[in-house]
């Protein structure tokens, strides 16, 4: 028996494990990859045998370690950087070219400063690749540009490619607190650790830079907008320094939110009044010694007066004070602000919708140059549709950069698969008529040639393996950055290529999955907020339904104020018998969305209050409606969850196991959201749910009792 088992149970249960352990590091490293797979290529390409880089700087290296990586991954060789005159790829600056290559010169010159050319030229009589630009951060872009073509297409050989980013400022803001959790996060917590660091540079930081670089992204603030004066202080200056030194040769430049009370809690003053000298003294001297830890500071990212944080209006000053004040002690060093125009307030009876937009619009053309003001997608709170932010085209002599939610504080945190490239398309596709025909709101972003531009993104990252808690919410950070670089790009696209390198080429599963990802957006709104209804979650963490809640202290914090719903009917009158907030828009919008006759329907409660029996296009009544809306959202998870389920030969069973795990919880979850919210809209409609409909299992009361002490996202109450 000792004898069986040394020689046969042993050694099989050894293996075991052994497959076992094998398993779970290729999951990790898997979902840690990102779309940054490399996956092994089942042809040769040899045109990274022989790369002429001559490496001079870090981001030289950046390059060379890339290139490595993707070489010996998908082609199983390590390539030589020489100059060689047999070089298969060529990478070098415009300015190191010889002349013989005007062309191509001429073409990457043409291109703003981070743009890059691609070309398959004839070198020595022999087809080689060429990647110029006009500095190294060029030749960056274009070579990650080289390896996603690559990624998708192993054997592809000829390159034109010219290619510039649309706007110049294009980050992450993370609403990282100091004591590393994260406001609104949902892939674990922080991924700073502010006690090892300035000495311990995590790799993840330079896998979290490549990631960034990869799709354009050149900007982070590191902390939340809720601020911490803290971040201010020499001891954590020190710390951020050791930060932007390990970004920097990905372009990536760090931002750091600042706390307008700052001159007070840090700098021992008894006012932070903007117009107040030794306050402008405290900032001026304040950024110097910022710009003596980290000579490429971006500049600061600043909510003031929103939500009980401290800004100028607390000493009757207002937002241009504010942010001139920040912008002119940032100029000398081309440091900007990026002044928040999220703003709502209590003594504020009109519609919330209208805060925002009553507040900024007058200061049009009042802002320094180096003044960004960062508006929401829309005039709520990233609800799973809003339409676009009236602010958009209201401002014509501002510069209004965007701001998106990546992580899914309103669209089912981390487990509900939600590809929200397309809400940002939709959004940025938008008409505004502002400026006639045309001016849609990526355009308006966009502005003037040459002017600062820019688009933020709220963080989904964490410290969860795969960064983003769930492995689809890695798309949504691919895709931010893509469209931050274009705004002009396509969905579709996005996907498909996210796909590709994340997953498979295979393209019956490109196609498959790519169809899920796309629906996906519409199904959370018809299973959460379906027919324009918004911010009807539960309170405080925002986990699930809670369109009951009328209890807390300012009116419009209660989802009731939303959708006021009563026996009469249900949504939100922004027409002129209502809040008017549609005289925010162009008279075009106002039109459109005013008249029943073309309001689209996802937009109906957003801006009308409408009876329960009121006939809509497809001859049912309003409240059946909703009740197949919110079926409908339900029967597209669980297709969702059959497609995936097909998926399964295309896809390693670790990642397709944990999708899978997901999508069930979103299932339910979904289900969730239509048993509690039709169960309370019925107490007022009074009518029975429609034959489409499956009936809820519980009643009002049970939905009502759920209580959820870890849901995460908010510091814990436990
Ligand atoms: C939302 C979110 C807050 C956040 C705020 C903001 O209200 O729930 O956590 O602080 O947006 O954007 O400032």
């Amino acid at each position: 028996m000792n004898y069986f088992y040394k020689k046969l149970i042993l050694p099989l249960f050894t293996l075991l494990l052994l497959c076992n352990s094998f398993i779970t590091t290729a999951q990790i490293t898997k979902d840690y990859d990102l779309w940054l797979q490399y996956q092994k290529s089942s042809v040769a390409n040899g045109i990274f045998k022989n790369i002429a880089l001559n490496a001079k700087n870090e981001t030289d290296k950046a390059i060379q370690n890339e290139l490595k990586t993707a070489s010996e991954r998908m082609f199983q060789y390590s390539p030589t950087f020489s100059n060689s005159e047999n070089a298969t790829l060529i990478i070098k600056k415009t300015s190191e070219l010889e002349p013989t290559q005007k062309k191509i010169i001429d073409k990457a010159n043409a291109l703003n400063d981070e743009g890059f050319a691609i070309e398959t030229i004839q070198n020595k009589g022999k087809k080689t690749v060429l990647i110029t630009a006009k500095n190294s951060l060029g030749l960056l872009y274009g070579t990650f540009r080289l390896l996603r073509e690559l990624q998708i297409n192993p054997s592809k050989k000829d390159f034109s490619i010219a290619d510039e980013p649309k706007l110049k400022v294009r980050m992450l803001n993370h609403w990282d607190n100091l004591d590393g959790t994260v406001e609104r996060g949902y892939a674990g917590s922080s991924i700073w650790n502010w006690q090892k660091l300035p000495d311990f540079i995590d790799k993840k930081y330079i896998d979290y830079a490549r990631a960034n670089a990869s799709v354009g992204i050149n900007g982070v603030a590191l902390i939340n907008v809720n601020s911490n004066a803290l971040i201010l202080t020499p001891q954590y200056l020190e710390k951020v320094s050791a930060l932007a030194k390990a970004f920097r040769p990905y372009g990536i430049k760090v931002y750091l939110t600042a706390r307008f009370s700052a001159p007070i809690e840090i700098g021992g003053l008894k006012t932070a009044d903007p117009l107040n000298q030794e306050v402008q003294q405290w900032w001026n001297n304040k950024v110097n010694e910022i710009y003596k830890f980290i000579p490429d500071f971006g500049g600061f990212l600043v909510k003031a007066n929103s939500e009980g944080q401290p800004g100028p209006q607390n000493y009757g000053r207002n937002h241009v004070d504010g942010a001139n004040m920040m912008a002119k002690a940032l100029k000398p060093h081309h440091g900007i602000v990026m002044w928040r125009a999220f703003v709502y307030s209590e003594t504020d009876s009109s519609d919330r919708a209208k805060q925002a937009y009553s507040e900024f619009v007058p200061y049009d053309g009042k802002f320094e140059d180096n003044v960004l003001v960062q508006v929401k997608n829309g005039a709520i709170d990233f609800q799973p549709r809003e339409p676009f932010h009236p602010m958009f085209g209201a401002m014509p002599k501002s510069k209004l950069m965007m701001e998106y939610q990546i992580t899914q504080e309103y669209l089912g945190f981390s487990t509900h698969l939600v590809f929200l490239p397309k809400l940002y398309e939709e959004v940025l596709e938008s008409e505004t008529y502002k400026q006639g025909k045309g001016s849609t709101v990526a355009k308006i972003i966009e502005g003037k040639p040459n002017e600062l531009n820019g688009m933020a993104g709220v963080a989904n990252i964490g410290s969860d393996l795969n960064w983003t808690g769930h492995p689809f919410g890695q798309s949504n950070w691919y895709g931010f950055g893509r469209l931050a670089w274009n705004p002009e790009l396509n969905s579709e696209k996005i996907a498909e290529e996210w796909l590709q390198q994340t997953f498979s080429k295979d393209s019956n599963f490109v196609k498959m999955i790519s169809k899920i990802m796309l629906q996906s957006r519409e199904s959370v709104v018809k299973y959460m907020t379906p027919l324009g209804l918004h911010h009807i979650m539960a309170t405080n963490h925002h986990y699930g339904p809670g369109p009951w809640v009328n209890d807390l202290a300012r009116p419009e914090w209660n989802p009731v104020y939303y959708h006021k719903a009563d026996k009469n009917g249900i949504g939100f009158d922004r027409t002129a018998t209502g809040s008017n907030a549609l005289a925010q828009y162009s008279p075009e919008i106002a039109q459109y969305y005013g008249d029943l006759k073309t309001c689209p329907e996802e937009y109906l409660l957003w801006f009308h209050h409408l009876p329960w029996d009121y006939k809509m296009k497809n001859g049912k009544i309003l409240w059946d409606n909703l009740g197949i809306k919110y079926q409908e959202g339900v029967n597209e998870v669980k297709n969702m969850i059959t497609i995936w389920e097909s998926a399964k030969p295309y896809v390693d069973a670790e990642r397709h196991q944990e999708v899978a795990q997901l999508l069930n919880i979103q299932l339910k979850e979904a289900i969730w959201w239509k048993d509690a919210c039709m169960t309370y809209f019925q107490t007022f409609s009074n009518l029975p749910f429609p034959k489409e409909m499956e009936t809820p299992k519980h009643d009002l009361e049970y939905y009502k009792s759920l209580q959820f002490p870890f849901a995460p996202g908010i510091k814990p109450h436990w």
